[in-house]
């Protein structure tokens, strides 16, 4: 008998999380795969669907300038209702944290319409940080009746919760993207040279500082210290700071007056995945606040300083591959030079060296997830331990 299983997603980070997934379960015989985009995002979530050639079943657009949260989960709950009574899946699947995956978690529930959740199970347990991510993802677990946790940890943690629902260790789907589209870059030289010529000139002898930000707990002050940071930073002459500036206003308005004029600063719109992971690996630091890059630098084997008080994501920490540098100006600057200098201590055969051991998945998540969904018995994923894993990059001693 065939499943249908109804895909949801609306932003970056979730389109380049479940864009593998979502073309393993195409290919299932009993299961019928459809994919329900909110638009949530727009720009960033075309960016992310034309790389991974994915055309949406359904597309909400709902996305409108500087949306309030619950203008934009209104308007998506409501739609939402409608794909589920024209679509009539068995199953629907929502990623992570956002307003797209609670809401469409609540209009399934609502329908009585069973949810599994891809990267469950992470917590920082501080409601407000991440901001409002961290009730999303409580809520979602709540609801879910498969949840896919990454890592043990966040198996620990939703067992912890008592919660209902089965859950199975897959790794993070965002380590099966990365593999798909390094491999992409790393096989074709000419893409290489066109995806190096679309970026902004560089200059050879100074590293590059690759910053992303947005995280709205920091609107306001957090991103008045980020930016003045990275002023200072720039002023130092020691470094090029790129930064793909994310589209929402409350982050483009900060960055672009104190950062505009700034030397050594290249602000730039946000990158299209190959591109981005491109930039990645030509960083020699990357300053940030985003989640996924957290669970990616280790595999890129690039030092990552992230800008938040708490993470969810430990297992990068206790690795050593992250150090969290908060959102004070002094700290944030201090993180920097530090690690800079740490850096040109290092040995430079390990700057070209990458490094394949993520304790955040080996690249077979979406074949776990997959398997569950179509009724198979799967070996849960199971990372290595910290002190084995002697060959981590020489060059994350740089932050520890
Ligand atoms: C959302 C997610 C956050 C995730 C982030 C990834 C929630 C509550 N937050 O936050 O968990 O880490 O995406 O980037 O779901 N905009 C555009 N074009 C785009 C995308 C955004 O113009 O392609 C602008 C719009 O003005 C939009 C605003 O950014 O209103 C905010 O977008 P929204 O999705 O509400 O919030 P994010 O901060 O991106
Ligand atoms: N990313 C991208 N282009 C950019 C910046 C980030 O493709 O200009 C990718 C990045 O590699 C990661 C994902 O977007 O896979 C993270 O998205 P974001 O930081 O928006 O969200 P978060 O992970 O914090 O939820």
């Amino acid at each position: 008998m065939t499943t249908r299983i109804l895909s949801i997603f609306g932003t970056r980070p979730e389109a380049i999380k479940m864009a593998p997934l979502v073309h393993l379960l195409s290919r299932e015989a009993d299961i019928e795969s459809i994919v329900c985009v909110t638009g949530q995002h727009r720009a960033m979530l075309d960016q992310v669907l034309s790389i991974f050639e994915i055309t949406p079943t359904v597309d909400l657009s709902v996305m409108t300038e500087n949306q309030s949260l619950n203008g934009l989960a209104g308007r998506m709950l409501s739609a939402l209702d409608d794909v589920l009574v024209e679509h009539a899946p068995d199953r629907v699947l929502v990623h992570g944290d956002t307003t797209t995956a609670t809401t469409a978690a609540m209009a399934a529930f609502h329908r009585r319409i069973p949810v599994a959740h891809v990267e469950a199970g992470l917590r920082t347990g501080d409601l407000a940080s991440p901001w409002p991510e961290e009730m999303n993802r409580r809520v979602i677990d709540v609801i879910s009746d498969l949840m896919f946790a990454p890592t043990p940890s966040a198996r620990d943690k939703l067992q912890a919760e008592s919660l209902s629902g089965r859950i199975v260790v897959t790794g993070n789907t965002v380590i099966d993207a990365l593999r798909v589209i390094a491999q992409k870059i790393e096989a074709d030289p000419a893409l290489r040279a066109r995806l190096d010529a679309a970026l902004p000139t560089l200059d050879p002898a100074l590293p590059v500082l690759l910053v992303t930000g947005h995280r709205r707990e920091n609107f306001g002050d957090g991103f008045e210290q980020i930016c003045g940071a990275l002023h200072d930073l720039a002023r130092t002459n020691r470094i090029q700071i790129v930064y793909p500036v994310h589209l929402n206003p409350q982050v483009q308005e900060p960055v672009n007056a104190i950062l505009g004029d700034a030397p050594n600063v290249h602000l730039i719109p946000p990158l299209d995945y190959l591109s981005f992971v491109r930039l990645m690996q030509r960083a020699a630091i990357i300053l940030t606040d985003s989640g996924g890059i957290q669970e990616e630098a280790p595999s890129l084997g690039k030092p990552v300083l992230v800008m938040r008080e708490v993470t969810e994501r430990s297992e990068a920490v206790e690795a050593g591959t992250v150090r969290l540098v908060g959102t004070n100006r002094k700290a944030i600057r201090n993180g920097v030079l530090s690690c800079l200098e740490r850096l040109a201590m290092a040995d430079p055969a390990a700057a070209s060296a990458t490094f394949d051991i993520n304790p955040y998945g080996d690249g077979h998540a979406c074949e776990r997830i997959a398997g569950v969904l179509a009724g198979r018995d799967v070996h849960e994923f199971e990372p290595m331990p910290v002190k084995a894993r002697g060959n981590v990059s020489p060059l994350f001693r740089a932050i520890a």
